[in-house]
């Protein structure tokens, strides 16, 4: 095969889903209708949906097949015992407590260690961790450095050890109950964490005395970037890769609706007994009981394959490769995105192409609303939308003001992408036509979801 330069999707279609091609017209009676929020559209309403990546892939055969074993069992189903094997053959951590989904884990993980006075730091909290560090009075504190867009870097994720070190120093070791580390970096465009990083972020956790978690929802992406660009790894099966990961850490949460390739679920894994006794007792309050944690057995079956399909190498290959088509040919195109491409997502930088409309006019969110309308492309505004309202009702800018296509896993094909390429190309050069936004309703906590929007005149 390696002469060939095409990636292929290394899975035939087995079962398809309409797409319904809908007009302008419609679109812009449904954006109106929507608060011009894409989060309320009906989702038939879309074309392509780039929403999020999450708990939106194609599952395989096999995974159709394993979910005819599921076990609905309340205690001890053997669904159960398929999911723990599964994911101790990637994380061997002592406890492994299911939950609905990955929200769900580190609601449980910040009740118990959080609380007023309390600091989190983590390389960047993606918002649902942000939001549950806070909710409990905990201040969450991103310590990635900001980084030009533009600038290439293999391992943009990375967090500033410096700054982590300086934050521990400042705050106290005794007020910080966890170190975090998402992997991919998520909110800072998708991009991988090195495992020198981690190793180094490892040894100061280590000299001050302090667990270190990762946020793990797209470990197999982050374990393929360290196979391609971090010295000594090229040769070493993905699996390594991830046993390495998890060895620098004491525990993780987990959205399986990302690199568990299922449509729901997710855990909550630590190796302190203690820590996870109290975890266990919050689960069963509001999850359910241990061996099922607010899943089904059938659910507990899927993810169990899917975690065996995520690490395998052609799978990733194309995956990875196909986020990367989609970015690279829109950069050629001049439409400014975060460089490099990062695993699940492709991040246009509107603050860039929208210069006339300033961040608390949201100009994410108004290109966001553009591509809806002219294409029907469906993506996700992460800037001042989603981050610039603070818990002390203040507002400011975000650090940068994106569009996210994140690319659901499995489920479009090439020539999906190059209608959102034709799409965005397209709107980017009619940018200087957009128009700001005003928010007329916003809910106190993560408004993004359910805010009603006004375009400026
Ligand atoms: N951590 C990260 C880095 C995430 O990206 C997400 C979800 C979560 C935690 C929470 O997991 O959705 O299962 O409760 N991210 C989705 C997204 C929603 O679109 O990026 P969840």
């Amino acid at each position: 095969m390696d002469r060939w330069q095409t990636i292929i999707e290394p899975f035939r279609i087995h079962s398809v889903e309409p797409i319904r091609i809908s007009t302008v017209e419609e679109r812009d009676a449904a954006l109106h209708a929507a608060g011009y929020n894409l989060f309320n559209l009906h989702a038939d309403d879309v074309i392509i949906d780039l929403l999020t990546d999450s708990g939106t892939g194609a599952m395989s055969r096999d995974q159709w097949a394993a979910i005819q074993h599921g076990d609905e069992s309340y205690a001890g189903s053997p669904s159960w015992f398929a999911f723990l094997d599964a994911v101790r053959e990637l994380f061997p951590f002592k406890h492994v407590i299911p939950t609905h989904q990955g929200r769900a884990a580190e609601k449980i993980l910040f009740s118990v260690v959080g609380g007023a006075g309390k600091v989190v730091p983590n390389n960047a909290h993606f918002d649902t961790t942000r939001a549950n560090v806070e909710y409990t009075g905990a201040e969450a504190v991103d310590v990635s450095p900001v980084h030009d867009p533009r600038q290439l870097l293999p391992f943009k994720g990375d967090a500033d050890v410096a700054v982590l070190e300086e934050l521990i120093r400042e705050r106290g070791a005794e007020n910080i109950p966890v170190v975090f580390m998402t992997i991919t970096n998520n909110s800072m465009g998708g991009q991988p964490v090195s495992l020198a990083n981690l190793r180094a972020v490892r040894a100061i956790c280590d000299r001050h005395g302090l667990p270190l978690f990762l946020d793990a929802c797209r470990f197999a992406e982050n374990a393929w970037f360290i196979k391609q660009r971090e010295d000594g790894y090229a040769d070493r099966p993905i699996t390594d890769i991830v046993h390495e990961m998890a060895a620098l850490a004491d525990g993780m949460t987990m959205s399986a609706k990302k690199d568990g390739l299922a449509n729901i679920g997710g855990w909550l894994a630590m190796n302190d007994d203690a820590l996870a006794e109290a975890c266990r007792n919050l689960l069963i309050l509001t999850e359910g009981f241990p061996t099922y944690g607010g899943l089904a057995g059938r659910d507990l079956e899927a993810i169990a394959q899917g975690l065996r399909e995520v690490v395998d190498e052609d799978y990733l290959r194309y995956r990875i490769t196909s986020t990367a088509y989609l970015g690279e040919a829109l950069a050629a195109a001049g439409v400014p995105v975060i460089l490099p491409i990062g695993g699940h997502a492709v991040y246009l930088d509107a603050r860039a192409l929208l210069p006339h409309i300033p961040p608390l006019q949201y100009p994410g969110h108004s290109l966001a609303v553009a591509l809806y309308s002219a294409g029907g492309i469906r993506g996700v505004e992460i800037g001042t939308v989603m981050f610039g309202r603070h818990p002390d009702g203040s507002e400011s800018p975000a650090a940068m003001d994106l569009v996210r296509l994140a690319i659901p896993r499995r489920t479009y094909t090439q020539s999906h992408v190059d209608y959102v390429i034709e799409v965005v190309r397209w709107v980017a050069e009619r940018s200087a036509e957009l128009p700001g936004y005003r928010i007329v309703e916003e809910p106190p906590t993560l408004r993004h979801f359910t805010a009603r929007f006004e375009p400026l005149a």
